[in-house]
């Protein structure tokens, strides 16, 4: 056990969750990933000089049990991302049940048990911590053939704002950002049309990086935002203003 801030990383294995990762070792935080993949999770973990615990974050009984571990290791959590997402997309019409129910299991109930139970183990007890949810753009916008995916973020959104308030009074802070079009697996597996498409609607007229989601996240995770709680901070190149 050290002075270091403990950060957990929900999906911190690869992608978006890795660059944060990798943001917040550089700022000198402790950081444990989280993931159900567990060659990427090691590796990434080796690479940083981070833990890891295998867990998905859609099943409670898991994280309650990786949450109690980290704190036996790590004293406190004092930052959590909530990062870990994925994708099924299908048009309405075509959307079966278990598109529906994996993605919103994932994406918004995961967002949920990992807040839960960093809140009632560690930070509401030391009156303090930060925590940042990856929400989406089409969490404001919709998207075709998203309705799963986009629904999960708008309620990721909602569920910010709502733990933003319950928990600013014992020094809690928390918040989302919303990225647009991002370079990773995810967007890699989108046909060239619909990448095309995207980046006409782009002021910008370029995909962001996990690295410039990452500044926004080390923002809103350490000091220098300490104002700031129950915000959601869109990272999209001017694609919604
Ligand atoms: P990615 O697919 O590259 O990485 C996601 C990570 O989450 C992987 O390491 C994966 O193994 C892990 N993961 C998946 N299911 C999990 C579970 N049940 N429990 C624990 N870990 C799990 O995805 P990317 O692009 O890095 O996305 C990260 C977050 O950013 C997601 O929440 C995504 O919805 C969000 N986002 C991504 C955008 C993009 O354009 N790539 C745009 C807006 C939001």
């Amino acid at each position: 056990m050290n002075d270091k801030k403990t950060a957990v990383v929900t999906g911190g294995a690869m992608g978006i969750g890795k660059a944060i990762s990798e943001r917040l070792k550089k700022a000198g935080c402790n950081i444990v990933i989280i993931d159900v993949d567990e060659e990427k999770a090691s590796s990434a973990a080796a690479q940083l000089g981070a833990s890891y615990h295998i867990c998905d974050v859609s099943n409670p009984a898991k994280v309650n049990e990786t949450v109690d571990k980290i704190i036996e290791n790590n004293g406190k959590i004092d930052i959590l991302i909530n990062n870990a997402g994925i994708t099924s997309d299908a048009l309405l019409m075509r959307m079966k049940e278990n598109d529906w129910d994996r993605v919103i299991d994932i994406n918004l109930k995961g967002v949920f048990n990992f807040i839960s139970a960093v809140l009632k183990k560690s930070m509401m007890r030391q009156r303090s911590g930060t925590i940042v949810n990856i929400a989406s753009i089409v969490g404001i916008t919709g998207n075709p053939g998203q309705a799963n995916y986009s629904a999960s973020k708008a309620g990721v959104i909602a569920l910010t704002k709502t733990a933003a308030k319950e928990s600013a009074s014992r020094g809690i802070r928390v918040n989302a950002v919303a990225p647009g079009f991002i370079e990773t697996r995810m967007t890699s597996e989108l046909p060239d049309k619909v990448k095309e498409e995207f980046l006409r609607n782009i002021p910008m007229n370029r995909m962001g990086t996990g690295e410039e989601v990452a500044a926004a996240d080390e923002f809103l995770a350490l000091e220098k935002s300490s104002y700031i709680t129950g915000q959601v901070i869109i990272l999209d190149g001017g694609m919604v203003m």
